[in-house]
């Protein structure tokens, strides 16, 4: 083992900067290896020369623990396997990023990326020489296998200070302030988010919601004195009659991008209440600026942890955070396993134990 590539895939999240630099502290520093830093994720690779340059330790020590995004940057052109041509066609990349590893004399690639990179780097790896190791990020934090992804608990920190911003002047104005946050298909952001800032109603795709019970909910706040409410939604959240509402990119028919899901149930809520309501859509500020601690914490441990599993050749697996601690699992059980919220797990019983009304009864 000389030398480990490591790129950035999918997505950005607070955090990646901080993996990149625990690899190349442990990798040069450590155990002494050429750390190549792939720019825009495998697209980086089908250049030729690829886009890639040394990482050395004064450059993981210049900030990139505290750093947004990712300094290597991030393309997303969908599947190298079916690469679109602007003919509209699709055309086969996967031999020219093999090809672009041995260019680089890789020895091993980690790969810090969401569930639909793990399915493309387990491809890869089915499919000619590809020595990867994996690390989880996504803010959506629904990646099989690891109960942590790099990126979750920065956005949920900056969700959860929206809704410590929106409750005085909910309070002032006797409003319903309804905040959206991301989270693509899963409500993990809205439900952590709105357990940590103090919701009244949490709206999540993994249960179906009514309006009646959200109605009589805010309706009992306000029997009780209280001339406000915070209502966090997910971008995608589900009514109990099966329609989906979803203002994400993967849904087919995907709303546009402009807070649709958190508008219209404002709107609802007006109507059904008799309330003023305002909409916040917090959109990409969850993903921006600094990790928070915990993003530090998850993002060097395992960022240590997938140079030790390449060093010891053990390729093919994904770092993961389980139990409170770092560990790997098999590539696969990463890839295109979706880990939604469990409606009977514990954050769901924690919500209900508070009063939080979901929207199902
Ligand atoms: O998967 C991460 C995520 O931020 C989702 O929460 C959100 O739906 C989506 O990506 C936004 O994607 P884009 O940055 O392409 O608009």
């Amino acid at each position: 083992m000389r030398r480990i590539g490591v790129m950035t895939t999918g997505g950005d999240c607070a955090g990646l900067n901080a993996a990149i630099r625990a690899v190349v502290r442990r990798a040069v520093g450590h155990h002494g290896l050429e750390v190549i830093g792939i720019h825009q994720g495998t697209m980086g690779l089908l250049e030729d020369p690829p886009r890639a340059e040394p990482l050395t330790l004064a450059m993981a020590d210049a900030g990139l623990l505290r750093a947004g995004g990712t300094i290597l940057g991030s393309v997303n052109r969908g599947t190298p396997f079916s690469f679109p041509l602007p003919d509209g066609g699709v055309t086969d990349l996967s031999a020219k990023i093999h090809a672009g590893v041995a260019k680089l004399g890789l020895d091993a690639i980690i790969g810090i990326g969401g569930d639909g990179s793990m399915r493309i780097m387990h491809r890869l790896m089915q499919t000619g020489h590809f020595p990867f190791v994996g690390i989880p990020k996504t803010i959506d934090n629904d990646l099989g296998a690891t109960e942590y992804a790099i990126g979750h608990h920065t956005a949920v920190e900056v969700a959860m200070e929206a809704l410590d911003r929106l409750q005085p002047t909910a309070a002032s104005h006797n409003r319903i302030m309804v905040l959206e946050v991301m989270g693509r298909d899963a409500g993990h952001i809205a439900l952590a988010a709105g357990i940590a800032g103090g919701a009244d109603v949490i709206l999540i795709p993994e249960i179906p919601w009514r309006m009646a019970p959200v109605a009589a909910a805010i309706r009992a706040l306000r029997e009780r004195g209280r001339n406000f409410a915070l209502v966090v939604v997910a971008e995608a959240v589900r009514t109990a009659e099966g329609e989906t509402v979803f203002a994400g990119p993967s849904a087919p028919g995907a709303m546009p991008r402009l807070g649709g899901v958190g508008a219209r149930i404002a709107n609802a809520l007006e109507k059904a209440t008799g309330a003023e309501a305002r909409v916040t859509v917090l959109g990409h500020v969850q993903r921006g600026g600094s990790p928070g601690a915990l993003d530090r914490i998850v993002a060097s441990s395992m960022g240590v942890h997938a140079v030790d599993l390449a060093v010891a050749g053990r390729f093919g697996r994904i770092v993961v955070w389980a139990e409170g601690r770092v560990g790997d699992a098999p590539v696969d059980q990463a890839a295109g396993a979706a880990r939604p919220v469990d409606p009977e797990g514990d954050m769901v019983r924690v919500a209900r134990g508070l009063g939080i009304c979901l929207g199902d009864r």
